[in-house]
């Protein structure tokens, strides 16, 4: 199979930026590596030698497995490739949408949405490249749903983002997100598609308290948390849980005020950075 025969190689990343993710993954030497888009395996198989090159390494391919042009399962031939070059211990397919389903997809009833259940399957994530569905939001939700699973120092790598006007939305829209500035670095491949290189440089915490009632152990939904001195409110959901971000909880003080409870006053959190979630709960007494 000629990878760069060129009505197929369109749907493919091109050769700059083949040997410049070749090069990545040598230097990184990821463990676990994500991609999101299979499609003819053209990037599967150069990442898959350069972890065989690395001599460590797994990569884990999502693509619902549609056909394109003439063929009725690109996958299959990414498949056929990866035995006839030995690579059958460094690739691993998974069929399925990875966080949304393409408005115009026939498929989409049959196929499920797989990639949260499968990045927590495996635990954890070294390198993840995104090249499938190109329309905003997927690209955005595809962003979304790795970012949590990512630690300091690993790399996620958007692919189209010159190139496609969507992809290029959607970066704009990820970067407008300050956490993501604080969380990332981030350096742009220009070249003919286009690689967004976000490196992980600090880690996103996040804070959850959660309020019971002391007697029945059970959530207090409604709850309202006032801070003094960020003159701000926030009220807990059903599960009696309020979200904090992490730059007011450096120390967040704050009064628990709910009906039919007796309220506390001057609860305080504060961060320990080296864990990334952490979790505070706080008990009413009912009045
Ligand atoms: C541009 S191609 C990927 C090319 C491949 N990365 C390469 O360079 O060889 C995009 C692929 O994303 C897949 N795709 C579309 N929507 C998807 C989704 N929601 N989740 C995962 N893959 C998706 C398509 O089936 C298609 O095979």
């Amino acid at each position: 199979m000629n990878y760069h025969s060129k009505s197929l190689s369109s749907g493919s990343i091109k050769k700059e930026e083949a040997s410049f993710l070749y090069n990545l993954i040598i230097q990184e030497k990821p463990k676990i590596v994500l991609q999101v888009g299979t499609f003819l395996g053209f990037s599967t198989l150069i990442i898959a030698e350069a972890l065989k090159h690395n001599g460590a390494g797994k990569i884990y391919t999502i693509d619902p497995e549609i056909p394109h042009l003439k063929i009725s399962n690109p996958v299959d031939i990414a498949r056929k490739a990866c035995i006839e070059r030995g690579l059958g211990d460094r690739i691993e397919f998974k069929n399925g949408w990875f966080s949304s389903v393409p408005y115009s997809s026939d498929k989409a009833i049959s196929l499920e949405v797989i990639g949260s259940a499968l990045i927590q399957k495996i635990g954890t994530l070294d390198f993840v490249f995104i090249d499938g569905d190109h329309s905003i939001m997927s690209a955005i939700s595809n962003f979304a749903v790795v970012v949590n699973f990512l630690r300091v120092n690993d790399i996620c790598v958007i692919h189209d983002v010159c190139s496609i006007y969507s992809v290029k939305q959607a970066l704009t829209a990820i970067l407008s997100d300050k956490w993501i500035e604080r969380m990332f670095d981030l350096s742009i491949l220009k070249g003919h598609d286009g690689l967004a290189v976000f490196r992980k440089v600090n880690e996103y915490v996040s804070v959850r308290i959660c309020i019971k009632d002391k007697l029945t152990q059970k959530p207090v939904p409604g709850v309202i948390l006032y801070s003094k001195t960020h003159g701000e409110k926030a009220v807990s959901d059903l599960r009696g849980e309020i979200y904090i971000p992490a730059i007011l909880a450096y120390k967040y003080c704050f009064d628990i005020i709910a009906n039919g409870y007796k309220s506390l006053h001057n609860c305080c959190v504060s961060l320990d950075t080296h864990r990334p979630f952490q979790e505070y709960f706080f008990e009413l007494e009912p009045e």
